[in-house]
């Protein structure tokens, strides 16, 4: 429970706040990038809301020094951003180019000159369409193509980026690309998201292997996305629904890769035939992380369901609980959520050090009269997440981050544009930016260290 006092965050903390390369970058083919699986998706009609694409997006490609610019007035000391595969390889395989290796380059540069640090993901959605026309994900060659891509970062970066993240949320892309369709590529097949987790995980192990074959100093870490799962009521059943969902929702790309093995998600055991699991995979999909990213956004309350399409006998019942208030896109905002899950992340894995990669809400407050983004709800959400995450550093979580999702309003995956996470207001015509006041607060908080219960 919150105690009403200020809670004070350790000497060295990182704020932060995050973005993904096809949610702001545009510019979706210049200078020789291959098309991805978002860009055929959105060029899809009928797959995302208003027909939006990230075509334009908040024209990043061509603004990033005014987004390093905004980073630095605000006082922030971490950017994470992601790094566009088809951009290195437009399709998947082969030579790097040249220009989008300067663009990432020059980014990083201009973070370190600010004196922030880069913290880029490799892989945020966007795999090259070609990759995906050979299978995508369900196919295991895959996995060798991204640890080829990671090598090709590193050996481009590695001199002058220490931290990288792997994934961002391998559990919400496999299944929302691979089992329900609503994000690329689109596909609705249980079968092959099951191979697809698998190859997500070798790829984990296989790419982090390479990047440390290549420079052994580096820290590396994956982004899960995460929700403390508790049960609908107190029913046996309902009570070892919410364990298996845990399972499947937080653990299962991380099980592999800090032990070696699949987690209990599945009531019949896990089936490691239809996920194409051969001799020796279960070594190969270890990959020793040297931090967890947590992206936290609510929590999840399941029920038992026999009725489910992968055979969980478990599902949620819907965008966090139905005690607190919603934000515009209707999750629960729910901020013992945070604190649930690192003390039990904290707990299952002997106190690993901890990154918040994500976290943040949806709120479409615009510029008023006197020019002034006024987004009181946003304000309140962090300072409510944050003194919950400062609680479970006081009570021993190794936290050294936290990036607010997100720095800029951006193209929300299937919602388009129609969901604003952003601390800075983006005018999608044309690319404007506008710091809004829950930026400002933020600014405040990383230069103090502290989150006061009320200000
Ligand atoms: C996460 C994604 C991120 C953003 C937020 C709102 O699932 O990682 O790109 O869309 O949700």
């Amino acid at each position: 429970m919150d105690s009403g006092e200020r809670v004070t965050f350790p000497e060295g903390f990182r704020w932060g706040a995050a973005t993904a390369s096809y949610q702001i970058e545009g510019a979706w083919n210049e200078d020789g990038k291959g098309e991805s699986i978002w860009d055929r998706f959105s060029h899809t009609p009928g797959r995302v809301k208003h027909g939006d694409t990230g075509d334009f997006a908040c024209d990043s490609y061509h603004r990033a020094d005014e987004d390093v610019a905004i980073l630095r007035e605000l006082g922030l000391g971490s950017y994470r951003f992601s790094i566009a595969w088809p951009r290195i390889q437009p399709t998947g395989r082969g030579r790097a180019l040249q220009k989008g290796l300067d663009y990432y380059r020059r980014l990083v540069d201009a973070l370190l000159a600010a004196g922030i640090r880069p913290f880029p993901t490799l892989y945020h959605w966007d795999l090259p369409q070609s990759l995906e026309d050979a299978g995508g994900w369900p196919n295991r060659d895959t996995a060798s193509r991204f640890a080829d891509y990671a090598e090709t970062m590193v050996e481009a970066l590695g001199d002058r980026v220490s931290d990288w993240i792997v994934f961002n949320e391998p559990n919400i892309f496999t299944t929302l690309g691979y089992l329900i369709g609503i994000h690329a590529p689109g596909r609705r097949d249980p079968a092959a998201f099951l191979r697809a987790t698998h190859t997500v995980s070798l790829a984990q192990g296989e790419a982090v292997r390479a990047m440390r074959a290549m420079r052994p100093g580096l820290r590396i870490g994956s982004a899960f996305n995460m929700s403390p799962c508790e049960p609908a009521t107190g029913s046996a059943a309902d009570r070892a629904a919410a364990e298996r969902w845990h399972a499947f929702l937080n653990t299962w790309f991380l099980e592999p890769a800090l032990r070696g093995r699949y987690p209990e998600a599945f009531p019949q055991g896990v089936p490691l035939a239809q996920m194409g699991v051969e001799p020796r995979d279960l070594e190969r999909v270890r990959a020793p992380l040297d931090f967890i990213g947590i992206n936290l956004y609510m929590r999840t309350v399941v029920r038992a369901a026999p009725e489910d399409v992968v055979g969980l006998g478990a599902a949620p019942v819907g965008a966090g609980g139905d005690e607190g208030p919603r934000t515009e896109f209707g999750w629960e905002v729910w901020p013992d959520s945070l604190y649930d899950m690192v003390m039990r992340v904290t707990r299952d894995y002997e106190r690993p050090v901890i990154e918040i990669t994500e976290n943040g809400c949806a709120y479409g407050d615009a510029p008023d009269e006197d020019g002034l983004v006024r987004d009181d709800r946003r304000i309140d959400y962090y300072r409510g997440y944050l003194r919950a995450l400062g609680r479970a550093i006081r009570d021993g979580a190794d936290v050294r981050g936290y990036h607010a999702w997100s720095l800029l309003d951006n193209f929300e995956w299937a919602e388009g544009f129609s969901q604003r996470f952003g601390l800075v207001w983006v005018d999608f015509d044309t690319g404007e930016r506008t710091i809004k006041e829950s930026a400002r607060w933020y600014a405040r908080v990383a230069a103090a260290g502290a989150v006061d219960a009320e200000d």
